[in-house]
């Protein structure tokens, strides 16, 4: 069964020969893209779709967020709003509302979330577990996570677990060695939160190491709220991205360009916005020749949105990117924090996640902030949206 999209506006194809396109056609056939170029070109296909000029991307790679959680923060929200600032103490509200959870009510929630974000393109999310702090809590979460996405990270190093707070050594521990061992075969990924008031650069690097002996594949919260340990470590031992990457030396803003092709900075607005912190500095990170990805963080505490769409405005509008850069970290930038070559561009042989937008191009996703303008979604080629 092959599907022709034809009469696309313009083409973001994020492929370095292809580039974007205009009045363009896609071929998908089982669940692949099979053919891109001019629309009047284009091969008869089994069924065909009429984009009506308006412009196709990607799906967006959401490659960071906190999905599995029972409860909200409200009144959290309210009291930050007030003028409170954030400190992360908030995770442990979400950790009693998890651990109290139902497998159920925990699966149903993660599921309404990944609706939504698809709803808005997203058409793969990475998921951490974190808010379990406990063997089975933690393993529990990465198995319902698992059950809708194979990018699963294990953070059972948010925070320290209340029942360690005078034994924060035993908790490492812990989470390098009973906790491992029941999650490792749930993860693709191992994560930390470097920073002051939850692990620092040696406890990190042990939770990290241990991680990636049975495996795991490192990424780091790091430099979040504070200048840190963390972007050079994640640099260090290899990681995949460093996230959050708002407070920054140039040492670190060098070792992240230096690390291009390995490790990537995610960039989290949700978050600054959310805690009304200062935002992230893309464009120093750009011109240093840094590999950039934006995603949601989305999470009930500290930036609880699921939207794609409202991180490239934000960017854009506060972060120093251009709509073409932004749109880009959202998607290949992702694809690469994942490591994956198969999703974030659409040239013949890429995964068929396509999202099809109600506007000329994807230049509108930040110009017109807040507007739904997800009209489609196909993923692995079938339409979900
Ligand atoms: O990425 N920084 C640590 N973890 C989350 C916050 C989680 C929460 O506040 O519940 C983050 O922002
Ligand atoms: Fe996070």
């Amino acid at each position: 069964m092959t599907t022709l999209i034809t009469n696309i506006g313009s083409l973001l194809t994020n492929d370095p020969e292809l580039g974007t396109l205009t009045d363009a056609a896609v071929v998908v056939d089982d669940g692949r893209v099979a053919w891109v170029g001019s629309a009047a070109a284009a091969p008869d296909a089994d069924a065909r779709v009429d984009a009506g000029g308006r412009a196709v991307i990607p799906g967006f790679v959401d490659s960071h967020s906190h999905l599995v959680f029972g409860g909200d923060r409200t009144a959290e929200f309210n009291a930050r709003m007030s003028g409170q600032a954030y400190t992360a103490g908030g995770i442990r509200t979400t950790v009693a509302a998890t651990r109290a959870a139902s497998d159920e009510a925990l699966d149903a929630n993660l599921v309404r979330f990944v609706k939504e974000m698809q709803r808005q393109g997203t058409t793969t999310v990475e998921v951490k577990s974190g808010y379990g702090l406990t063997v089975e809590d933690e393993a529990r979460a990465l198995r319902i996570a698992g059950a809708h996405t194979a990018e699963t990270t294990y953070l059972g190093a948010h925070v320290v677990a209340p029942e360690y707070a005078d034994d924060p050594a035993g908790y490492v521990d812990l989470v390098t060695g009973p906790m491992l061992d029941a999650c490792a075969p749930h993860a693709r990924w191992v994560d930390v939160f470097c920073e002051r008031g939850a692990f620092d650069g040696d406890q990190a690097r042990a939770i990290l190491t241990a991680g990636a002996a049975r495996g795991l594949v490192p990424r780091v919260h790091a430099n979040q709220l504070t200048e840190g340990p963390g972007v050079q470590l994640a640099v260090e031992l290899g990681a995949a991205s460093a996230d959050h990457c708002t407070h920054l030396s140039d040492a670190d803003v060098k070792a992240l360009a230096d690390a291009r092709d390995t490790t990537v900075a995610t960039l989290l607005p949700g978050a600054e916005f959310s805690t009304r912190a200062v935002y992230p500095d893309a464009r120093r990170l750009i011109d240093a020749g840094a590999t950039v990805a934006l995603s949601t963080d989305c999470n009930p505490g500290s930036s609880f949105t699921s939207s794609m769409p409202f991180c490239i405005a934000v960017a854009v509008r506060d972060m120093g990117m251009t709509p073409d850069e932004a749109v880009v970290a959202a998607t290949l930038g992702g694809a690469r924090a994942l490591r994956r070559t198969d999703i974030g561009h659409l040239a013949p042989g890429a995964r068929a996640d396509l999202v099809l937008l109600d506007a000329p191009s994807h230049v509108h996703l930040a110009y017109r902030p807040g507007v739904p303008l997800v009209s489609a979604v196909w993923q692995g080629g079938v339409r979900v949206v």
